[in-house]
């Protein structure tokens, strides 16, 4: 053969395979290096994320398709909230999921914000759920939330201090304001009673407790109808001023939330405080100077009222917005799973969003008060479930705040606040 063919025949047969690799590479390889894994991003409160770390880690290696980011946010529930509305209001919203409190379910919901969950979830899943968690994340029927944790406030109380008077913990608010008065004047404690008295969200969350312990409500959210300036709601709010009038609250409760009563507490400084579940764990650490000292019940009450434990507690959302709602739902599921939630509790002591949690051997073994805190976050006292509820809670917490600082009696400042809240859901109905 002409030496010019031999060369081109060779060039051929060698450059053909060569050719066909390529495309191989080209059509199999290349894609599958370029499918960097789905990104999901969530925003969470700074001291939460940091509890969640390890699992999110978790998620991520059981997950390689998937990439799940938290991003840190401020600790307050409003100011969480307030940066998820402003992002879908602008519009430019970067998050897949939201971790929701349970009070912003209908507003989020009523604005088109969050996907309807009923079609990926069965009733038959949902029945392991606390009823309060799983109703909570409902509006107009569709589920829009999955519970991660519960919470209910609860009293705390010093066993040890009560041992030393010779006192049973109490029930009512007068034996509260009694036995705090006795030791304190006794000086076997400097303070009485601690609760959250700060302008936020904490206050109305800790009013509805002392309101369902006179028999009073603030929405009925089934009529609209408004019951902050019953008589016996203004003597709700005229119980917790007495707290500060009689000394038995410090002055400074008026600017406290759960951490700063819940530091105060672990000092050793007051007999009884207000606070949700997740106090206990810290309450318990080795270096606490109440470890072993204290116990919880469920809230005090007026005599023939029952108890009112707010309920609380967090869940998992997808965003109307998310270019990937099937990878968020993977997210959701494995935070709301039981496996994830007994081992975050065991870490946290937070409380389950799952029944079988509470008489779970493992927690049990750890935590003996859950059997307790089933029957306190059963019995749980509602915030209204309404779409215009953070109005609604401004507006309270605005009055109650005048109301404990002695800016107004609390006639005046339930008056107004009532009014203010007919005015808010006449408009929106
Ligand atoms: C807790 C509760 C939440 C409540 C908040 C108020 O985080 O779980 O429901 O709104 O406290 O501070």
């Amino acid at each position: 053969m002409n030496p010019f063919f031999k060369r081109l025949s060779a060039v051929i047969r060698f450059a053909i395979p060569v050719a066909v690799c390529l495309c191989l590479v080209l059509v199999t390889i290349i894609p599958g290096l370029n499918a960097s894994p789905v990104k999901v991003t969530l925003l969470m409160q700074a001291l939460e994320a940091a509890q969640w770390e390890p699992f999110v880690q978790e998620f991520n290696e059981k997950h390689p398709d998937i990439e799940l980011e938290i991003i840190e946010g401020p600790n307050a529930t409003n100011q969480v909230e307030d940066l998820y509305t402003s992002s879908f209001l602008l519009g430019n919203s970067p998050y897949d999921l939201v971790f929701m409190d349970i009070v912003w379910v209908p507003k989020f919901a009523a604005a088109g914000w969050l996907r309807s969950l009923s079609d990926r979830v069965s009733s038959a899943e949902l029945a392991d759920f606390l009823e309060g968690d799983i109703n909570g994340g409902r509006y107009q029927g569709e589920l829009y939330r999955m519970p991660v944790r519960s919470d209910g406030g609860m009293l705390y109380y010093r066993t040890d201090l009560l041992d030393q008077g010779g006192y049973k913990p109490p029930n009512t608010f007068t034996e509260l304001l009694d036995i705090s008065q006795t030791l304190q004047k006794q000086n076997l404690v400097e303070w009485g009673y601690l609760w959250q008295g700060k302008q936020y969200e904490g206050l109305p969350a800790m009013f509805v407790e002392v309101l369902a312990g006179y028999g009073a409500f603030w929405v009925d959210p089934a009529t609209l109808e408004v019951g902050l300036d019953s008589p016996e709601a203004i003597e709700a709010v005229k119980f917790l001023r007495s707290t500060l009038e009689k000394q038995v609250s410090p002055p400074g409760i008026t600017t406290y939330a759960e951490e700063e009563a819940r530091r105060l507490f672990q000092n050793g400084d007051a007999v009884f405080m207000r606070n949700w579940p997740y106090a206990f764990g810290l309450l318990s650490a080795d270096d606490s100077p109440v470890q072993g000292k204290f116990a919880i019940k469920p809230m005090v009450h007026a005599p023939n009222y029952p108890s009112g434990a707010c309920l609380g507690g967090w869940g998992l959302g997808i965003t109307t917005s998310s270019k990937h709602p099937d990878a968020a739902w993977e997210v959701a599921k494995f935070f709301s799973s039981e496996d994830i939630q007994r081992r975050f509790i065991l870490a946290t002591g937070y409380v389950p969003s799952r029944r079988a949690l509470f008489n779970d051997l493992e927690i049990l073994a750890k935590y003996p008060h859950y059997s307790q805190l089933l029957e306190v976050v059963e019995n749980a006292a509602l915030r209204p479930p309404i779409a215009q509820y953070a109005q609604a809670s401004d507006i309270l917490q605005r009055y109650l705040s005048a109301a404990i600082t002695d800016q107004m009696t609390p006639e005046e400042a339930m008056n107004k606040a009532a009014n203010e809240t007919r005015r808010l859901l006449g408009a929106g109905s």
